[in-house]
């Protein structure tokens, strides 16, 4: 049994989808359902005898506290966060409270229920703590990739608020014993994934023929790690990891944001082509940058790759065309989520 929160997102919901598929046992799914959060994506599995949803807060101890005792879970996996850099710049108030007060709540909830477990239950228990590499900061072009050791160097309210969260996880481990893990991700795409960050704003923008948005130069670089490559590095760290380590994930696919844009573009290109023949590149927008703008990620994944036998499967030529097809199969999903708070958000971003 294994209680994952934020399991209604995008991360999050790929990971219940491919667990529960892969028939690993019991799920219990703890979701505010904030704007990022959907149900939708869960329909396939809503039913199963071995999964519960709950509607509620990371923070809310007496609800946490209370789904321990009754599930008796062997893990937390802890995926629930405000996750868009964005909404950070213009409102970082629900980031400090989810990622920041969020976390120690849920860690301390952890800490009661892992003092009341004994022999193997004990042993067994792990929680995981789905973190990111925009803790580390921002890397210079021929700087080498982030590796575990690199100093935590945060430099959005984002990216702040998860390094807060890490270090909470980390102290909870040496002072408390909790048993912990920590898992520091690239960028992640593939289905699912809320129209708000780049990959999905793309793919919608473009057919609805509306400005495909460049911050700045476009020249920044980003790792993109197809998401089931992702949950499988986290179900190898919940079940290889060593207690208290934390473990750097990539797709060793860097990339700058113009040729994602581009090639987003031309694949589109083939699969659904403009009606006037015109390439859908002819939408792309250079816009006001991001303040704060981190220039390059990478990811060192030497280390999960050494010590606990996981490589991605994708490359990003393979996983950019299922995500540009699961998009254009999916336009029922896409318009279910892009609510009228959807709407607000975009040209808040986006005309201001
Ligand atoms: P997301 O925004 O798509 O989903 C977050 C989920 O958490 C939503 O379902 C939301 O309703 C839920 N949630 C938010 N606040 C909550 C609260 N207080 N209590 C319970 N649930 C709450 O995010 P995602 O992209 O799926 O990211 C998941 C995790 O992975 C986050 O911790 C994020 O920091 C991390 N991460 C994301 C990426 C990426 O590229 N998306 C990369 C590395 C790490
Ligand atoms: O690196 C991991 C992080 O990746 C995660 O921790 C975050 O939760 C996730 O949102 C993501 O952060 P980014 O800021 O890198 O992702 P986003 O999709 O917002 O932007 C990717 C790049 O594209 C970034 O350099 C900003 C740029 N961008 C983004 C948007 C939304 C644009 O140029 N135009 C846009 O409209």
């Amino acid at each position: 049994m294994i209680l994952v929160t934020g399991g209604a997102g995008f991360i999050g919901g790929n990971f219940v989808l491919q667990a529960l598929q892969a028939n690993v046992g019991g799920l219990v799914n703890l979701d505010k359902l904030t704007y990022a959060g959907n149900l939708q994506t869960l329909q396939s599995i809503h039913h199963f005898p071995n999964y519960s949803f709950y509607q509620g807060d990371i923070g809310d101890k007496s609800l946490v506290s209370k789904l321990l005792i009754q599930h008796r879970p062997s893990a937390i996996i802890n995926f629930a966060a405000e996750s868009h850099v964005d909404r950070s710049i213009h409102g970082p108030q629900d980031f400090i409270q989810t990622n920041i007060v969020g976390t120690f709540n849920l860690l301390e909830s952890a800490r009661l229920y892992f003092d009341t477990l004994e022999g193997s239950e004990k042993d067994h228990f792990r929680f995981l703590h789905v973190s990111t590499d925009e803790v580390y900061g921002t890397l210079e072009k021929s700087a080498p990739a982030f590796s575990e050791t690199n100093p935590y160097e945060p430099n959005s309210p984002y990216a702040a608020s998860k390094a807060a969260s890490d270090h909470l996880v980390r102290a909870w481990f040496h002072t408390y014993g909790l048993p912990v893990l920590t898992t520091n991700c690239s960028n992640n795409y593939g289905p699912y994934q809320f129209p708000e960050k780049l990959i999905p704003l793309v793919i919608n923008n473009a057919l609805k023929g509306k400005p495909l948005p460049i911050y700045g130069d476009g020249l920044q670089v980003r790792d993109w790690l197809y998401v089931t490559d992702h949950c499988e590095a986290i179900y190898t760290v919940l079940h290889k990891g060593k207690l208290g380590e934390t473990y750097n994930i990539g797709g060793n696919n860097e990339k700058t944001n113009i040729s994602v844009v581009q090639t987003i573009c031309s694949i589109l290109d083939q699969l659904k082509p403009r009606s006037d023949q015109k390439s859908y590149a002819e939408q792309i927008t250079f816009v006001k940058d991001r303040p704060g703008h981190d220039r390059r990620y990478a990811i060192n994944a030497s280390k999960i790759a050494s010590e606990l036998g996981w490589k991605p499967k994708e490359t990003f030529e393979t996983g950019i065309c299922k995500t540009v097809q699961w998009y254009l199969d999916n336009q029922d999903w896409v318009e279910g989520v892009v609510s009228g708070s959807y709407r607000d958000w975009v040209s808040k971003q986006y005309t201001e």
